[in-house]
């Protein structure tokens, strides 16, 4: 499986899918001591879509990635590689993505999960880039799914209201167009924050117990507040490093789409590197946090409608659990 290296990686189609069940504030307020307006206030979020209990993360997934490889044209035995990024498999072993190699009939593919959380997919694309321009890969199925509902804990008024179920994907191909593409992106990480975001029990650290479950150290645990700090920070050093290594200013970046985590960290940080709000890509309201599946759907979604034409630049920034943060820079 080698291909001679190409002038660039191209993202050629892509998709999205969230469950039927919608989950709005009001109905929060019915379960935990909260309110429409504290939400909408502090979130931004109005509504997410919440998986049946008979859904995993790979159902939602692979209607994701057919619908992207349907608007890539790109058979799926043609595909070299899937890549998967979630923090919520369906199993810890096999990955999610050899599930879904299987189902979608990509009989040709290596297949790997990713975990990188909220950061998830624009690691996962970076990683379906550089397979493409080693020459590894000539076709690269990447898709970015969560279930966050099933880490949620639905007793915790400040966690719970966070956080959606849904999936994106995108196909990266090899092509002949130098300057096009995916142009540049960048990769961190700080295991030192580790525990900010931590699903504390369930892995290796501590294995499933009575003990554990009794506790809830299955579902999520946020220090939102700090969260909240190293968002605002990280994604305007993200912005800042990216222009500045590109060499391109604010007006020449048609569309930043960010990790859909609350519209005040996302309005803070753009607006203070000086872009207007019609250059920033939100969908936060309907689907609420979904993980690493939000840039995945922002994408999509601002490329459905009509956000990014040709010649476009679009940002992607995103930061999540590890910690981890990322960016990346595409033009149309
Ligand atoms: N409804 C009503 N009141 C609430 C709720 C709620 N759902 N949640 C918290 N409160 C209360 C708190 O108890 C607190 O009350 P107190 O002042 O009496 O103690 C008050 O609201 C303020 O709490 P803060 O935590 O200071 O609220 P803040 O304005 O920081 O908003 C939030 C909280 C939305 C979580 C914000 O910090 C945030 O967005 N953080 C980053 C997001 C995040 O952590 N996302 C998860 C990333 S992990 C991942 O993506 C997989």
């Amino acid at each position: 499986m080698n291909y001679p290296r190409p002038a660039s990686a191209r993202i050629i189609g892509t998709g999205m899918y969230v469950p039927r069940r919608v989950m709005t504030n009001e109905d929060f307020a019915r379960i935990v001591d909260t309110s429409d307006e504290w939400i909408t206030q502090r979130t931004g979020m109005k509504e997410r879509r919440i998986a049946e209990h008979d859904q995993a993360t790979s159902d939602l997934a692979y209607e994701a990635c057919r619908q992207a490889l349907e608007a890539a044209a790109v058979d799926p035995r043609d595909v070299d590689l899937v890549i998967c990024a979630t923090i919520t498999a369906d199993n810890t072993l096999p990955a999610t993505a050899c599930w879904l190699q299987d189902r979608l009939g990509c009989t040709r593919a290596g297949a790997f999960d990713l975990t990188a959380a909220c950061s998830g997919h624009i690691y996962a694309l970076a990683q379906a880039r550089a397979a493409v321009l080693s020459g590894q890969a000539r076709t690269v199925l990447v898709t970015s799914a969560e279930i966050l509902s099933s880490i949620t804990d639905y007793a915790d008024r400040s966690t719970c209201v966070l956080f959606g179920d849904g999936a994106g994907a995108a196909v990266v191909q090899a092509s002949d167009e130098p300057d096009t593409g995916i142009l540049y992106t960048t990769l961190y990480a700080d295991g030192s924050g580790g525990t900010m975001m931590i699903l504390p029990a369930g892995g290796s650290r501590r294995p499933p117990s009575h003990e554990t479950v009794a506790q809830r150290l299955h579902y999520m645990h946020i220090r939102g507040r700090e969260v909240f700090r190293f968002a605002v920070l990280k994604m305007q050093e993200l912005i800042e490093e990216c222009l500045r290594a590109c060499r391109l200013t604010v007006d020449q970046v048609r569309l930043v789409i960010p990790h859909q985590v609350n519209t005040r960290i996302i309005s803070a940080a753009t607006s203070r590197m000086g872009f207007p709000p019609e250059k920033v890509f939100l969908n936060i309201a309907k689907y609420g946090n979904t993980g690493g599946a939000s840039v995945a759907m922002a994408h999509h979604e601002a490329i459905q409608e009509g956000r990014l034409g040709p010649g476009d630049v679009a940002f992607l920034v995103a930061f999540g659990g590890g910690l981890t943060w990322a960016s990346m820079l595409l033009r149309y």
